[in-house]
């Protein structure tokens, strides 16, 4: 998987709290975490947790986990099914927008650096505010959209080559790894829809039950929203769930072409 670095800031303080493994630990990993509190008024710091690896899950959410039980209750972070599937444990682990509770501890070589997800505000620590990433999902209007009635006794059907037209579209989980990991998202994350929002439009256009195409790529047309992709493809490379918004995007352009034609 690529990496790709941080923007380099400052004001982060990158020596901040330094909590030792407990004595007798045999096996421990070295975790440097970023702290940040709006409300301290006290500029971000990056905390060095050495963590009893041997006691301790295989993942780095476990390892997250155990420091907030073992060594430090204020560690704040967001997490809820444990596997691969809410996209709330999504953060940058080792220079790279990943889940926490996917990604293997021993996967990771030397210090293990854990911030939150890039370019975003932070409500705290690890903490990201995704108000502007779930606004932007809510402006693609996902929901299906059709002029006839659905039927009263059963669901709208399709045929199965239809139905495959969704695969690698409708599995997002909405973590925000592929957006924050986008350089046109960060300049632009106002205007710019973004790779996560994107996916889902198309998810939408593709979709042979919904009959709102037309308006949906109308609403496409502008300079921002969509053409600020420049497929970088950072996307496609951080995204957990092995889906490809870059592609997605590639297509909706074509769609957009198409029917200019
Ligand atoms: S391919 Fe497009 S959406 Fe994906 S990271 Fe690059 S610019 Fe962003
Ligand atoms: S496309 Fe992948 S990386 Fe982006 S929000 Fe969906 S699941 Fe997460
Ligand atoms: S806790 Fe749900 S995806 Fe990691």
């Amino acid at each position: 998987m690529a990496e790709f670095k941080l923007p380099a800031n400052s004001i982060v303080k990158q020596n901040g709290k330094q909590f030792a493994a407990p004595a007798g630990a045999t096996n421990t990993r070295r975790f440097k975490v970023y702290r940040y509190d709006p409300d301290s008024g006290e500029n971000p710091r990056v905390d060095t947790f050495d963590v009893d690896v041997e006691n301790c899950g295989p993942m780095i959410l476990d390892a997250i986990i155990k420091i907030k039980s073992d060594m430090d209750s204020t560690l704040t972070f967001r997490r809820s099914c444990r596997e691969g599937i809410c996209g709330s444990c999504a953060m940058n682990i080792g220079g790279t927008n990943g889940l926490a509770c996917t990604t293997a501890i021993a996967d990771i070589e030397g210090d293990i650096t854990i911030y939150p997800l890039p370019h975003q505000p932070i409500i705290k620590d690890l903490v990201s505010d995704l108000t502007n990433f779930y606004a932007q999902y809510a402006s693609i209007e996902p929901w299906l959209k059709s002029d006839t009635p659905a039927p009263p006794d059963r669901e709208r059907l399709q045929s199965p080559e239809d139905r495959e037209k969704i695969d690698g579209a409708y599995e997002c989980i909405l973590c925000a790894c592929c957006s924050t990991s986008c350089p046109s998202y960060w300049w632009n994350p106002d205007r710019y829809l973004g790779p996560a929002a994107l996916l889902a439009s198309y998810r939408w256009l593709v979709d042979s039950r919904d009959d709102a195409t037309g308006e949906r790529l109308d609403d496409l047309e502008d300079p921002f929203k969509l053409y600020r992709c420049h497929t970088i493809m950072n996307c496609a490379q951080v995204c957990p769930k092995g889906l490809n918004p870059a592609k997605a995007i590639a297509e909706t352009k074509k769609m957009l072409v198409k029917r200019r034609l």
